[in-house]
């Protein structure tokens, strides 16, 4: 049977707004002792005020060996219930239905977390993380099995309306799930419904404790998309025993910790709706309704999906930090109006595990940060300057123009976007392009017109009595002087990107940073024979995150990658290059250079000369990322409007 999004749906006896879904997504939010905090309910709230029918708190430890970070909430304690408490009423008021996700991280943790050597099925560390874990005894898996039921009582007793039990991911139960993670000859392992024997044992306590009719979600990785993992063969036989254990949904998703680029947070080079083929196989198998998760931004395509009978209901995680509103937005069919996730991953989980910082988004600066937000409306004031219309730019002017003051916003360039113009053009990269439009629409409806091909100088500056200028002006690629780059087969990677020099055949590639790497990828996907030299001995990209293992796995396919390498001579036809001090002449026929930039100090220095306020925000201050510009850009922004008395 099909439906639509905004069809109610039922899980168990619980009635569902609609059919959308805002999954678990772990974000640092909680204390460190892994309570809930007001920053964490108004983030949620600002999520169910977007329309939502179901959200799904974030990873909650059912015991303390089971917290997978520092702040990871806790449920294995009534010490934690006041909390839980306030966050289920809160989400329930504003319409939405919420579940405690149940978890326990196995050796996906550390040491250092948890106080104690992580737990496993198997004594085998992931890739990954690399920690050895102690195998766990019956006596240890048994009293596992309890904590799952007490934090489920202890989920319903704090007034949430379900709970989804955590068996995906890499996690505990997925770890007993997988042969993999599993190596058990005894009851817990051996085959399929072996492994399979702690996630039912876990479902049939839940639903002891928590009786019948309370919704139970189950969320599992359809395949592990690994070498050695299960697939969704392994997977279909074992999961009507599942449900018979009193599963009242499956909440299809996929990958575990080693599958290699992170399916699970699908990024720019993974397909749309990776796990729809799988869910509509897993729906046809078992009677309940199923969730269908993964790189589903768009609403439109969660129609598609609905309406094909391939799902009940879809889950939209990361385009829920990007726009908390885009569903209302999308049922109003305001559709333009929706800031779309990028798939970059920068802001959100990759911030989490490998910088350990709580979670954001790139282009929404506001994620996390709701009750700053709420300082921002309507100020008035100005007239404020911004110079350059890159991402740092256009997130000021927004920010400024949304709290109601004057902006006039200048771009040297005939078009808006900065570098995002050209990192748009590499595979895969096409939705920051789309976050160049969204942005342009954006402030068109609030008045704002980005005034292009004028170039902010002395004049500019003595136009209108600024309040402040906000110099936005990006930073300017450089290419070393050393004998022979004056040469024409020497040629700049934006350039190259953006289509004003044609290059082709045997290309060297200097530098293996997210330029090089990506103006790499793209010359291979045009059918150039590519060769990157970096003078680090380690990749600048780290192959562990989603893009990076993109970009490697191309030119590991397709082309050559030199480390502790450095260009010394470029000559008509060829490079002199010292590769670990060995120096050879490599045959090229061009020299794209990606080895950085700098930053354009100009326009504020003159702004300051002239005595007006003056900040200068993203690559103008230090080359760095899309999202340190838009964070910039809104902080910046948010502290001018602020610092006018409102009007
Ligand atoms: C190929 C490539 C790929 C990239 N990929 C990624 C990625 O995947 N993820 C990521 O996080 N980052 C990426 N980056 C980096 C990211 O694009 C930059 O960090 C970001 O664009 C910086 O934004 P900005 O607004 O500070 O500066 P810019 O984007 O450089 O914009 C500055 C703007 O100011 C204008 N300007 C300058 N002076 C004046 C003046 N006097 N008057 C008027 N206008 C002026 C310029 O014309 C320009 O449009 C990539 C960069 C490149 C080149
Ligand atoms: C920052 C972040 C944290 C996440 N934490 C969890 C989690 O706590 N539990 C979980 O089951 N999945 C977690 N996920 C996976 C998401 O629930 C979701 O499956 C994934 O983001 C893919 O969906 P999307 O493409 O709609 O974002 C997390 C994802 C992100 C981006
Ligand atoms: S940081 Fe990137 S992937 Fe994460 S939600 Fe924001 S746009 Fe999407």
């Amino acid at each position: 049977m099909s439906s639509s999004l905004w069809d109610g749906a039922s899980i168990g006896e619980l009635r569902l707004r609609n059919r959308a879904v805002m999954p678990a997504m772990g974000t640092g939010y909680g204390s460190p002792s892994g309570e809930v905090t007001d920053r964490l309910i108004s983030y949620l709230v600002r999520r169910a005020e977007g329309g939502v029918g179901l959200i799904v708190t974030e990873v909650c430890a059912v015991h303390p060996s089971g917290k997978g970070f520092v702040s990871e909430l806790g449920i294995y304690d009534d010490l934690f219930m006041p909390g839980l408490e306030a966050l289920a009423a809160a989400v329930k008021r504003k319409g939405a239905a919420v579940a405690a996700q149940l978890h326990h991280a196995g050796r996906e943790t550390f040491a250092a977390v948890i106080g104690e050597q992580p737990v496993a099925p198997s004594p085998l560390p992931s890739r990954a993380l690399g920690q050895v874990p102690r195998e766990l005894s019956v006596t240890e898996i048994e009293e596992l099995v309890s904590a799952f039921a007490a934090a489920a009582r202890r989920a319903r007793e704090a007034g949430f309306d379900a709970v989804e039990i955590h068996g995906a991911h890499g996690y505990l139960i997925s770890q007993f799930l997988s042969p993999y993670s599993n190596r058990r000859e005894d009851g817990y392992g051996g085959d399929g419904e072996g492994r399979m024997r702690f996630a039912r044992e876990v479902v049939r306590e839940v639903r002891r404790e928590v009786g019948p009719g309370f919704p139970v979600i189950f969320r599992l990785s359809s395949s592990e998309l690994l070498r050695g993992g299960y697939d969704l063969d392994y997977l279909l036989p074992l999961l009507p025993s599942l449900v018979a254990e009193g599963v009242d949904a499956l909440h299809v998703s996929c990958g575990v910790y080693d599958s290699p680029g992170n399916p699970t947070c699908p990024g720019f080079h993974h397909p749309e709706g990776i796990n729809v083929e799988r869910a509509a196989a897993i729906r046809e198998s078992v009677g309940v309704p199923v969730i269908v998760v993964g790189k589903l931004h768009d609403p439109r395509l969660a129609e598609e999906v609905l309406a094909g009978g391939k799902a009940d209901l879809v889950a939209f995680g990361r385009q829920h930090l990007a726009d908390p509103h885009f569903l209302a937005k999308a049922a109003e069919g305001r559709y333009e109006d929706i800031r779309f996730c990028l798939s970059c991953n920068q802001g959100c989980i990759e911030r989490l595990m490998f910088e350990l910082k709580p979670v954001t988004c790139t282009v929404n600066p506001a994620c996390g940060r709701e009750s700053e937000e709420e300082r921002l409306r309507r100020r008035g004031g100005g007239p404020f300057l911004v110079v350059g219309a890159g991402p740092a730019g256009l997130q000021a002017a927004l920010t400024l123009a949304e709290s109601g003051s004057e902006v006039r916003v200048m771009e040297r360039a005939e078009e808006p976007g900065g570098q995002l113009l050209a990192a748009s053009r590499p595979p895969g990269k096409e939705p920051l392009l789309g976050w160049v439009g969204w942005a342009e629409r954006r402030l068109r409806s609030l008045g704002v017109e980005i005034e292009t091909g004028v170039e902010a100088d002395d004049e500019a500056l003595s136009l209108e009595s600024w309040r402040g200028v906000i110099s936005a002006c990006g930073a300017s690629p450089v290419i070393p002087s050393l004998p022979g780059t004056e040469l024409g087969v020497n040629a700049e990677a934006r350039e190259v990107l953006l289509g004003r020099r044609d290059v082709g055949g045997r290309v060297l590639v200097v530098g293996a940073g997210p330029v090089g790497m990506e103006t790499a990828h793209y010359l291979i996907s045009r059918g150039c024979a590519v060769t990157v030299v970096e003078e680090k001995e380690y990749p600048p990209v780290l192959p562990a995150t989603s893009h990076g293992y993109f970009l490697h796995r191309a030119l590991r396919e397709s082309g050559e990658l030199f480390l502790a390498a450095k260009v010394l001579e470029v000559r008509q036809g060829s490079a002199v290059v010292s590769v670990r001090g060995e120096v050879r002449e490599m045959p090229v026929d061009a020299v794209v250079w990606a080895v950085g930039s700098r930053p354009e100090k100009d326009l504020a220095e003159k702004a300051r000369s002239a005595g007006l306020k003056t900040v200068e925000v993203g690559d103008a201050v230090e080359p760095a990322r899309l999202l340190e510009a838009v964070h910039s850009g809104w902080e910046a922004a948010m502290a001018m409007a602020c610092g006018e008395e409102a009007t």
